[in-house]
């Protein structure tokens, strides 16, 4: 066998080993709660966790039975887990992702890896890396995509950055659901923030939806069916190229159209702060004249094609893409 792929091979077997000595958790809220319980159910007990509430009077009490319930220890200290776990998660908050991971680091030795699993954003989880690898120490940026609350320690996971594969190596053998994604730390969180930025617009969307149709005496429910599966025909995967295509080579016709719904949700009392951005984004795609290029027929997998075009135009015309 070649040196380097027998390596990779010892490598990948000690962090099998690894997978049976010590994970460690930062935070003990939602995430790691229900990740462990699912880990739990599974047989696998003994994971520890440090949760700086636990020395709270108040609160150690309950800590203390959560952890009893999914097999966990608590740890005295972030120090204590910190170099008592080869593969350190940190679960807590992703405004405070940064400094957690400065701390963790005065404890960190090279093999370990630190994990972040927080919303943080990608430039936050680049300099978490740096920091975490200056001490030898490897980084994987993780990002959630699926709830543990609902599926417990299978939710779906990306992972990026330089110990990407190795966190995915150790964790396969809890048989959690890790995919890599190549590339550096940051590239995960990208990901995240973008699947955010359409979840938390369609949700932003519903509400004003909904206050529109109270106001309007409409019954939301009976929109349902209109709203759950909107296209004939076609897999849901595929309703974003559709509707990005329709809404680059229509934009003007639609912009102009939301601007008479926006007459009627004024008149109904409601604040159209969704509506307004709607056609902001219309009327600036429509500066480009993509039906100038494409039909809105096009084959639905082309579709990037139309973003492309966007930005080479975008340097002909001197118009910005923002
Ligand atoms: N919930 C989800 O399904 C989900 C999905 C995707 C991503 N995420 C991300 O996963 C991370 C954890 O989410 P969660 O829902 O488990 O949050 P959570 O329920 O609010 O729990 C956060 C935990 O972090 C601890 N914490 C906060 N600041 C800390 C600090 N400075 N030092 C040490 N511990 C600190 C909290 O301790 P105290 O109780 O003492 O405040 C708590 O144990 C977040 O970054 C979140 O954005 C969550």
């Amino acid at each position: 066998m070649e040196g380097n792929k027998l390596m990779k091979v010892m490598s990948v077997h000690a962090d099998r080993e690894t997978a049976n000595s010590q994970i460690g958790f930062i935070g003990f809220g939602e995430v790691v709660y229900h990740t462990l319980a699912g880990l739990s159910k599974e047989g696998i007990r003994g994971m520890r966790v440090y949760s700086r509430s636990a020395k709270d009077p108040a609160r150690s009490l309950l800590q203390q039975k959560r952890a009893g319930e999914v097999g966990a220890e608590l740890a005295v200290s972030l120090e204590e887990l910190v170099r008592s776990s080869r593969v350190i998660i940190s679960s807590v908050k992703g405004d405070v992702s940064l400094e957690v991971a400065a701390e963790a680091a005065r404890y960190l030795s090279p093999g370990q890896i630190f994990a972040d699993l927080n919303n943080a954003i990608p430039s936050v989880k680049r300099r978490s890396a740096e920091i975490i690898n200056a001490c030898g120490a490897g980084f994987a940026d993780v990002c959630l995509l699926e709830l543990p609350i609902q599926v417990g320690s299978k939710a779906l996971m990306y992972v990026s950055g330089d110990s990407a594969e190795r966190f995915k190596n150790i964790m396969d053998c809890y048989n959690m659901n890790i995919q890599v994604i190549p590339g550096e730390a940051g590239i995960a969180a990208s990901i995240k923030a973008l699947v955010n930025i359409y979840q938390k617009g369609v949700q932003s969307v519903y509400l004003e939806f909904a206050a529109c149709a109270h106001k309007a005496g409409i019954d939301i429910r009976l929109l349902e069916p209109l709203l759950v599966k909107p296209l004939v025909n076609l897999p849901r995967e595929k309703d974003m190229a559709f509707w990005l295509i329709r809404g680059a080579l229509l934009a003007k016709r639609k912009a102009g159209e939301m601007k008479e719904v926006l007459k009627m949700v004024e008149e109904l009392g409601i604040h159209p702060i969704m509506l307004e951005a709607t056609i902001q984004r219309l009327a600036w795609v429509a500066r480009f004249e993509m039906n100038k290029y494409f039909e809105a027929d096009m084959e639905l997998d082309k579709y990037t094609e139309i973003i492309d075009k966007i930005f080479e135009i975008s340097r002909d015309i001197e118009l910005e893409v923002r």
